[in-house]
């Protein structure tokens, strides 16, 4: 199999659906969670070009930075801190429209506007999030919340 990614330049959905159909094409039979959260971040990155796309993971009852594609981020996120830290502690997305009205927001870049962060969950209990971040306001809305929940039900974790 190659890895070459074939970027979609359709609506929003129509690049979801696209890039949906990859990544599960990306980590079929791949069990192992580091490489397929760094394939699924890299192919984000590729077909969105977002500002920060990553994930973090739940260790030692902290969130620790995991696979991402962008600039350097802070590494340790505590339960309720910031956009991450609050949809570990609610296992809900969280859609932050202007992240300086966020309370407790935690600005890993002064570039970064807007949020989405997506819980990973299994049986219940976060294991993790996937973390979005736009250099625009606003960017983020429900049909990225529909088709990123969907994308991370799809991973083995
Ligand atoms: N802004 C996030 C922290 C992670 S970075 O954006 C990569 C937060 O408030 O949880």
């Amino acid at each position: 199999m190659t890895e070459d990614l074939h970027i979609h330049t359709g609506s929003k959905v129509e690049q979801y659906e696209f890039i949906l159909q990859q990544i599960i094409a990306l980590i079929d039979g791949e069990e192992d969670l580091t490489a397929n959260l760094a394939n699924i971040a890299a192919a984000l990155k590729q077909q969105f070009n977002w500002w920060w796309v990553g994930f973090y993971l739940v260790k030692k009852n902290e969130l620790v930075l995991g696979p991402f594609q962008g600039p350097v981020a802070c590494t340790r996120i505590k339960k309720g801190r910031g956009v991450c830290g609050s949809s570990w502690a609610s296992s809900a997305t969280i859609i932050v429209a202007d992240v300086e009205k966020f309370p407790g927001h935690i600005a890993c870049s002064s570039y970064s506007k807007s949020e989405i962060v997506v819980p990973l969950i299994k049986d219940g209990i976060v294991l993790g999030v996937l973390d979005v971040d736009s250099e625009h306001y606003d960017y983020f809305d429900e049909t990225d919340k529909y088709h990123l929940q969907k994308l991370v039900s799809l991973i083995p974790l």
